[in-house]
């Protein structure tokens, strides 16, 4: 007997068709800042949590946001300073209103984050600030915006002090760097698994909350389109550009020890490897996309020395001019040693050995103070097998599919078609998709985006052990070998420009292009 269309209906592989939509309401919680004074907070978290606010996404009453930083300060000094951050930030919904109503849940504490004496406090301020949610449970978000040294002590005194598990339902939210190698990430995954369980652990990668990023799965798996294509037999090559125009502004100290390989590749350009090149998901929650993400992770080719050597080209900004302004070098910069042998940039290229993408070479590049700041994808098509149009020695304008993350979100598809009049000329033609002027909102700036998701426990979007660790092993080799062989032509490239040379060589040896348009 043949399998009927209701048998079909039944099976548990359509299940996900019944995905009922998702209603979801806040409910009350304490998120305890540590690091609560500092440039993350000033920056990010205090105006992502204000802009929830009065967007009527949190509860109106019952979340509390205590700050645990060093500096003594009361609640008032406090107030003020998250105040002037918040309408720095260019917060459009600022309102004095508003802020008089959201300030009330704001609390501060300060106290040395190695010490007992703080985290006694704490307990007895959670306690009296917490409003338990309709099953009577109190929720806790500890967020660490502190430097990644400062973690594993406070981790430890939460878990001493029973602040971790004991009566709360917590989570904690860590910001990368995720360690520095992958054996400290390693050992910084076991101090945090002491305390809490991997379903309570938040690893941050901003890059995760942006719209664009997210839609990565979405495009792919949601139309045949070009899921059908998505392979090496058509795929000749994946560019990945992470390009900004700043500088390392006044992180001077942080970015000496991080480079550019810490600071963007182990984490947001792998995120969008992982996101371009996972198979299909089992299914859409969290771990099913992390599953499939970790595996893209580990099928990267190692790089041993002779391959860092070839096919990796690294930078660092001399001073240049950045929109007709002159701008300082990297080792003019704040807190930047006169020598100073950090890379600013990186093109590489990265093969994924699986059997969707043997053979596909995925291009990478980053860098601060390039032209312009841009982050996309572009998905290069191969050429048709035979050339029938346009002159037969040219090469054809590859068909290129090219996702903008920032700053102008859209997926813009380049394919050729015929020129009006010309009997045989290829033009090459581009059809726009912009989210702009396709939906008229204002999409979650990525740090409301995962705050929310955090306050409602879903992990989709944050990263697993197992992947940190994963992630870290790919670029471990290739700092290693940095390191090994100092850089004798540091400032190689002139701020405002794409790079150095060499990354232009990189691919055209290998008879390809930078995609720029
Ligand atoms: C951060 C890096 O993770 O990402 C910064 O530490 C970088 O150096 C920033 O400037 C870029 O983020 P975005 O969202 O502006 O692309």
């Amino acid at each position: 007997m043949g399998i009927g269309l209701d048998s079909a209906m039944h099976s548990k592989f359509l299940q996900t068709c019944d995905i009922p939509v998702e209603q979801y309401a806040i409910g009350p919680f304490t998120m305890v800042i540590f690091g609560g004074a500092g440039d993350l907070s000033r920056k990010k978290l205090m105006p992502a949590i204000y802009h929830l606010f009065s967007d009527n996404e949190l509860p109106k009453e019952g979340f509390s946001v205590l700050s645990f930083a060093r500096r003594e300060m009361t609640d008032e000094q406090y107030r003020n300073l998250m105040k002037e951050a918040i309408k720095e930030s260019g917060e459009s919904s600022f309102s004095e209103q508003t802020w008089n109503d959201f300030s009330a849940h704001l609390t501060y504490m300060s106290g040395r984050f190695e010490e007992d004496k703080g985290y006694i406090d704490l307990l007895e301020k959670i306690d009296r600030l917490t409003v338990p949610d309709n099953n009577g449970r109190k929720n806790i978000i500890y967020y660490m915006a502190v430097p990644p040294e400062s973690t594993p002590a406070i981790v430890a005194q939460l878990n001493r002090h029973n602040l971790a598990k004991g009566n709360y339902r917590t989570r904690i939210i860590i910001e990368k760097p995720f360690g520095k190698d992958r054996e400290s990430a390693r050992k910084l995954n076991m101090t945090l698994h002491e305390a809490f369980d991997e379903n309570q652990i938040f690893r941050i990668d901003h890059y995760l909350g942006k719209e664009t990023v997210q839609n990565i799965i979405f495009f792919r798996f949601s139309n045949t389109l070009y899921e059908q294509l998505w392979n090496c037999r058509y795929i000749d090559n994946v560019q990945i550009t992470v390009a900004e125009s700043i500088g390392i502004e006044t992180r001077g100290n942080f970015y000496e020890q991080a480079g550019v390989v810490r600071d963007i590749v182990q984490n947001h350009i792998m995120q969008l490897i992982g996101l371009i090149a996972m198979e299909p998901p089992l299914g859409i929650e969290a771990d099913s996309i992390r599953d499939e993400k970790v595996k893209i992770f580990r099928s990267i080719q190692p790089m041993n020395e002779a391959y860092v050597d070839n096919f990796t080209v690294r930078g660092q900004y001399g001073p240049g001019k950045i929109n007709g302004m002159n701008v300082p070098g990297y080792r003019q910069e704040k807190s930047v040693a006169p020598g100073s042998t950090t890379p600013t940039f990186i093109a590489a290229k990265f093969h994924i050995a699986s059997w969707r993408w043997a053979g596909v070479p995925f291009y990478i590049r980053a860098g601060k103070r390039m032209p312009k700041r841009t982050t996309e994808i572009c998905i290069q098509l191969k050429q048709p097998p035979l050339k029938l149009f346009g002159r037969t020695c040219d090469m054809l304008e590859p068909n290129v599919l090219k996702i903008t993350i920032q700053p102008e979100e859209k997926i813009v598809a380049h394919f050729g078609v015929k020129y009006p009049y010309a009997p045989n000329q290829i033009y090459p033609a581009k059809m726009i998709f912009s989210y702009k002027e396709a939906f008229n909102v204002t999409p979650h700036a990525p740090y409301e985006r995962l705050l929310i998701d955090c306050m409602k426990g879903d992990l989709t979007l944050f990263v697993r052990q197992d992947g940190v660790e994963a992630m870290w092993d790919v670029v471990d080799p290739l700092i290693a070998r940095w390191q090994q062989t100092a850089p004798l032509d540091f400032p190689n490239y002139a701020a405002g420009t794409w790079g150095p040379q060499e990354a232009e060589a990189l691919l055209e040896k290998e008879g390809r292009r930078w995609i720029t348009e």
